[in-house]
């Protein structure tokens, strides 16, 4: 099972692409389902027909979706938000406001989401391409598993058990709601799909995700900043492409000091993403509407040659560079990110009580949990190699052993277990 998300600034090409994506790949025989995550959904002016919010079949081996946000949401968390409702309230908040609290923010992405993993292990398709929303959006989706996992730690800081065991006393102290086993088991169910869903879009072996631009400069540097937290977070980018290039036959005046620019901003693509392969699409002559032209860009992205596996295949992994790695160097693990495009004075490192790395940039954070081999040494530093961030931690002192277990990532175990029954 293949994953393939593109994203990039509002009106780069993203719907065309993915589109023409999975033009492709059905025509090589996968089973291929293309959902669009953008509220502002054109997935059915692409294929100039209507499509909507259930999956319908275009092609064979195709079939296409425009996700609609709110539909899913009420019923993961519904239980739990009526909870946190009730808590809110008897804080005093006034039950509109309690209302409006409960709904933490980015609850809303949480319907893609699902409809995604649910789609990915229903088994019916060998590839799913993600039209995603523009960049800022797209980042908050696939950030909402790491905020949701906050959230929940930070809310429900206690186990159910203890909290069967401290509810005849609480209740003769305060007539504050505590939650009941359904609110246990409908986080649990929530913990379980966004764990799910965390480790399907992390895993660099099924997911890729692509960054559209077009040589503009504001376009690029969007884009560039969209790459470095796309690596923040450890999701795996294995190609970028260019839409909307003048073609070289251009022989008109009026446009050469266009094609100058762009042929400076398409150098500074180049410097910016190498080593990622930067595929260029041509500005056709008119739109790209209808299965005919969505195959006419198929072929301009990843060439006319259509070989299952091989050459033309939307699935290939253009890159394999490594997002995220834990490696031993003399006395000490790192921990190494990869974070190009920043520069060094933005970035923060701090380590919280809960185990957890926290790396600031701008307005991004990310709260990394480390594995437990790394847990429970000491940082010893943190250097800046290539466009690598390394993460020292020193075993020296240390009267712990780490085994190879324990350094494989950990992002659900604890709250998974926090929520189990007993
Ligand atoms: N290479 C191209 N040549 C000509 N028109 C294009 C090209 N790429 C996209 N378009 C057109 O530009 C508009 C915006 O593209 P779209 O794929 O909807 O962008 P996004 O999804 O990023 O907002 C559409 O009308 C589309 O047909
Ligand atoms: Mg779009």
């Amino acid at each position: 099972m293949r994953v393939l998300l593109y994203t990039g600034k509002g009106g780069v090409g993203k719907t065309s692409i993915s589109a023409a994506s999975a033009v492709r790949c059905a025509e090589l025989g996968y089973r291929t389902a293309v959902l669009s995550t953008d509220p502002a959904h054109s997935l059915g002016d692409s294929f100039d027909r209507r499509i909507g919010s259930n999956l319908v079949e275009l092609a064979p081996n195709l079939w296409g979706q425009e996700i609609d946000l709110l539909s899913q949401m009420d019923q993961y968390w519904g239980t739990v938000q009526s909870y946190l409702n009730a808590l809110f309230m008897w804080q005093g908040m006034d039950s509109l406001v309690a209302e409006e609290t409960a709904v933490l923010p980015g609850m809303e992405e949480l319907s893609s989401l699902m409809q995604i993993t649910a789609l990915a292990e229903s088994g019916r398709f060998d590839v799913i391409i993600i039209d995603a929303a523009p960049t800022g959006s797209t980042l908050q989706l696939l950030s909402f598993p790491d905020i949701a996992r906050w959230y929940i730690e930070k809310i429900f800081p206690f186990h159910r058990k203890t909290v069967q065991l401290a509810r005849p006393m609480v209740k003769r102290m305060t007539d504050m709601p505590l939650p009941g086993d359904e609110i246990f088991d409908s986080i649990q169910e929530l913990v379980s799909f966004l764990e799910r869903m965390s480790r399907l879009l992390s895993d660099g072996t099924q997911s890729s995700m692509r960054v559209v631009l077009n040589p503009e400069k504001m376009v690029v540097k969007e884009a560039q900043r969209a790459y470095t937290y796309l690596n923040l977070y450890g999701y795996s980018v294995d190609a970028v492409i260019c839409n909307r290039v003048f073609p070289r036959s251009l022989s008109d005046n009026y446009f050469d000091i266009w094609k100058n620019a762009q042929a400076q901003n398409l150098e500074l693509v180049h410097e910016c993403f190498q080593p990622l392969p930067i595929f260029e699409v041509p500005l056709f002559e008119q739109e790209v509407m209808g299965i005919p032209m969505l195959t006419a860009m198929a072929n301009a992205i990843f060439g006319a040659e259509k070989v299952r596996g091989g050459a033309g295949d939307p699935t290939q992994h253009f890159y394999t560079g490594k997002p995220q790695e834990v490696f031993k160097q003399g006395s000490q693990y790192v921990l190494s990110l990869s974070l190009p495009l920043v520069e060094r004075n933005e970035v923060q490192l701090h380590r919280s009580v809960y185990d957890e790395l926290v790396i600031r940039i701008g307005n991004w954070k990310r709260n990394v949990a480390l594995p437990t081999g790394l847990a429970k040494l000491e940082i010893a530093g943190a250097k800046y190699v290539d466009d690598r961030l390394n993460v020292f931690f020193d075993t020296k002192d240390a009267t712990v052993t780490v085994s190879e277990e324990e350094l494989k990532p950990r992002r659900w175990e604890n709250l998974k277990a926090r929520f189990r029954r007993n």
